[in-house]
């Protein structure tokens, strides 16, 4: 039966309004669908922070800016990657990765100024892998970053890093290639530099806080941790959250200080009590106690109720409840010459990080944005070489951000307004709350591309990674493309 004229206005009407509200949607779900490969050069849009964006002519590929080709290693390693059933210290089965078969991978040791070169292997993870030297400043060719700084090295490939120890404290490695999957289940480890005359601790303990599935461990184990240390001694436990959210470390049975953070030391740390220190996803703290002349044990709680038990004729040592104070380094320790003027800044950056419905890569969600931008259009931080770069990042998402700058430390100058008035407080991991404002600062001093994103590694596979980049700095690699390079 053919409709009557009413019926056909109104369903042309109706058709009508519906195009109205789709095709518009349709435009936003087509114009969010990525390339199958593409430059993290050509996406977003150069900010360059009220400075100049001169190109020279002839740029410099990241793959040139190494260390000293001509420099033999101080350090050798080979690490094999390995996707596989393995064993944590406890017991249990967890089905992942492991680095030359365990999970932590091996710590690597290095003295400041030592040239490190690792050779990754990939035995069997499909995906490719690679290694990211987390809080090292390393050349912009050693970084890791699949699809930025080099391919993803595929099952049955390898891989050489090489960079100088340039800062003695307390880092990480983690894989850059399906980070938010392959962190989670195993690919990392730690890196330890030693200062050249040995400052060392009588006890020195890396505690690598790490959830797999099921199980919360320190170092690949579950419970508590005992560790011998003779009445006396002093012992720093050097505290990496290799989680994707923030954790707090506090300490029963002796005070302690907060000797570095994030691989860079804290001038004149005072000796403290009943405080939690705040460690942000991705970073570092390490904290010094003098154990008790009593022989009495000390524990240091990381996260809850379990941690490193510290002791010699005892581990026995009541968990305490975490205090509600905490620590804020905002004020801690003394101030210190910063080795760079802030207030001579010639370029200036926001980092604003929002959140808003549309699609991404034609998924519909609820993504990121840096200043009213998602992904892939965001902003490019564009710098030259020995430029004094600030920036204020300021979080309105409704959720935490580890924010995470490779390949430089940055200082934190202010928090909210309120200036920083302790000791140097100088990062590469960032915990950014919501309704937040950081003032930060740092010299372009490392030519590259750089990653600057959320180290909450499912944040930044939603889209929260930004660049920064220096003028005349290319990539020949691409994301996505025959290497199926996928950084987050
Ligand atoms: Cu620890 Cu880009 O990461
Ligand atoms: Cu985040």
């Amino acid at each position: 039966m053919a409709p009557t004229r009413t019926r056909r206005v109104r369903l042309a009407v109706a058709s009508g309004a519906a195009m109205a509200v789709l095709a518009p949607i349709a435009w936003f779900w087509q114009d969010s669908l990525l390339p199958d490969a593409y430059s993290a050069m050509e996406h977003g849009y150069a900010d360059t922070g009220g400075g100049h964006a001169v190109h020279s002519g002839h740029g410099r590929d990241v793959t040139t800016l190494t260390a000293d080709p001509g420099r033999p290693a101080d350090v050798s390693v080979r690490l094999t990657a390995r996707r596989e059933r393995f064993r944590l210290a406890s017991g249990r089965a967890v089905d992942g990765y492991t680095l030359n078969g365990t999970s932590p991978g091996p710590t690597i040791r290095a003295t400041v100024g030592q040239l490190v070169e690792v050779r990754l292997a990939n035995e069997n993870v499909a995906d490719g892998v690679t290694l990211h030297w987390h809080g090292v400043d390393v050349p912009n060719a050693a970084d890791g970053v699949a699809g930025v700084t080099q391919d993803a090295v595929a099952a049955g490939r390898e891989h050489t890093y090489r960079f100088v120890a340039d800062r003695a404290g307390t880092f990480w490695y983690h894989s850059h290639q399906v980070s938010h999957e392959q962190v989670a289940k195993g690919l990392f480890g730690a890196l330890l530099v030693d200062p050249a005359p040995s400052a060392a601790a009588d006890v020195d303990v890396v505690a690598l806080t790490h959830l797999y599935p099921g199980a919360r461990t320190i170092g690949g184990r579950e419970g508590d941790v005992p560790v011998e240390a003779a009445p006396g001694a002093r012992a720093r436990v050097r505290i990496v959250n290799t989680d994707n959210g923030p954790t707090q470390a506090w300490v029963a049975g002796a005070e302690f200080r907060v000797v570095a953070i994030d691989g860079a030391d804290v001038n004149a740390p005072t000796p403290v009590r009943d405080l939690a220190v705040p460690v942000t996803s991705g970073g570092r703290a390490d904290l010094a106690v003098t154990m008790p002349a009593d022989g009495a044990p000390v524990r240091i709680h990381i996260g809850g109720p379990t941690g490193i038990v510290l002791g010699q004729r005892t581990h026995t040592i009541t968990p305490l409840p975490r205090p509600a104070a905490t620590l804020d380094p905002l004020g801690y320790g003394s101030p210190a010459p910063l080795g760079f003027d802030p207030t001579a800044a010639t370029r200036r950056f926001r980092y604003d990080i929002g959140r808003r419905p549309g699609f991404l890569d034609g998924r519909p969600g609820y993504w990121w944005t840096v200043n009213g931008h998602a992904y892939p259009d965001l902003p490019m931080f564009t710098v030259a070489e020995g430029d004094v770069v600030r920036m204020r990042i300021s979080n309105h998402s409704g959720e935490v951000h580890p924010m995470h700058l490779h390949g430089h430390h940055f200082v934190v100058l202010a928090r909210d307004g309120k200036p920083a008035t302790g000791s140097p407080w100088w990062v590469d991991s960032l915990n950014v709350a919501d309704g937040e404002e950081y003032d930060v600062a740092f010299v372009a001093d490392n030519p590259g591309i750089w990653m600057d994103h959320c180290h909450n590694l499912p944040h930044a596979a939603e889209g929260l990674v930004v660049h920064l980049t220096y003028v005349n700095v290319t990539t020949p690699f691409r994301i996505g493309g025959t290497a199926a390079n996928e950084p987050e």
